[in-house]
């Protein structure tokens, strides 16, 4: 068991569109110092790794994503990732496109004694389908959901590439998820805490039924938004509290924004 600390961190990115003509060398390695730096106890990469799902493209995403130092790397495939039957070079060079994973923290609370143990559930899905821009989860995934979460007291995290619910600034607001109303619903019986994903290349926290929607931008390409800028996510996840950082590669902190954590019950003390 980990030694105990005061919160835990996890850093998002996606987006980085490797072989992309807009693709900036320098923006990539600058995200990867800074989340290096950051040491992250998590590290989620949501989807869109390359322009086209070709095998180089992988190759080059991977040698970025071994760059990163973190004990947990959870990757998602986007729907660029899955052109030109790309999800083959995806489970052969990144790893499975879905999958579950748990980890476990020793949380100080402050003005109590002894330590909070936390489980973080994590389930990471593939929302693609093949060939075209859209994204669907599909209902013989809903009992997987269900099944994954069980536990009201984790803290639980669904990753996927697309976006459930719009984010603004983007353009056009379309390409959400087929079937996300009822994936939102599933999530929030599930009482998930934390939905993290990208695809629109704009960072955006979306607070909804108790959970936390946090979109990433690209981070290391200049296919933004009108004036938004390359960016990634840093969110520190405290007992009461998540704070969700917004930073821009060798620049600015864009953005940082405190929201409550959903109401759990009680918890075993270590
Ligand atoms: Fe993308
Ligand atoms: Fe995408």
């Amino acid at each position: 068991m980990a030694e105990p600390r005061d919160h835990y961190t996890i850093a998002q990115f996606s987006d980085i569109h490797c072989g992309d003509i807009r693709f900036d060398e320098a923006l990539m390695e600058e995200t990867i110092a800074e989340i290096n730096s950051a040491r992250p106890d998590l590290i989620v990469v949501a989807g869109d790794l390359t322009a086209g799902g070709y095998r180089e493209q992988f190759e080059e995403a991977k040698r970025y994503i071994g760059m990163l130092d973190g004990p947990e790397k959870v990757i998602v495939a986007g729907n660029h990732d899955c052109r030109n039957v790309g999800f083959l070079h995806f489970e052969e060079l990144i790893g499975p496109r879905f999958r579950t994973v748990e980890l476990d923290f020793r949380v100080c609370c402050e003005g109590t004694t002894g330590d909070v143990q936390e489980r973080v559930k994590i389930l990471a899905l593939d929302s693609n389908k093949p060939d075209l821009n859209d994204g669907e989860i599909g209902r013989d995934h809903y009992t997987w959901i269900r099944d994954t979460f069980p536990r009201r007291e984790d803290y639980k995290i669904f990753i996927l590439h697309h976006h459930l619910v719009s984010i603004p600034g983007t353009g056009r607001e379309r390409n959400v998820v087929w079937d996300s109303g009822d994936v939102l619903e599933k999530l929030r019986d599930a009482d998930v805490d934390l939905v993290m994903h990208g695809h629109r290349h704009v960072p955006y926290n979306w607070p909804l039924a108790n959970m936390l929607i946090v979109s990433s931008g690209t981070c290391s390409t200049w296919r933004t938004r009108g004036y938004t800028q390359p960016s990634y996510n840093i969110i520190e996840v405290w007992p009461e509290i998540v704070v969700i950082t917004t930073k821009v590669p060798g620049g600015e902190v864009a953005s940082r924004d405190h929201f409550h954590r959903r109401p759990r019950p009680a918890v075993t003390k270590g």
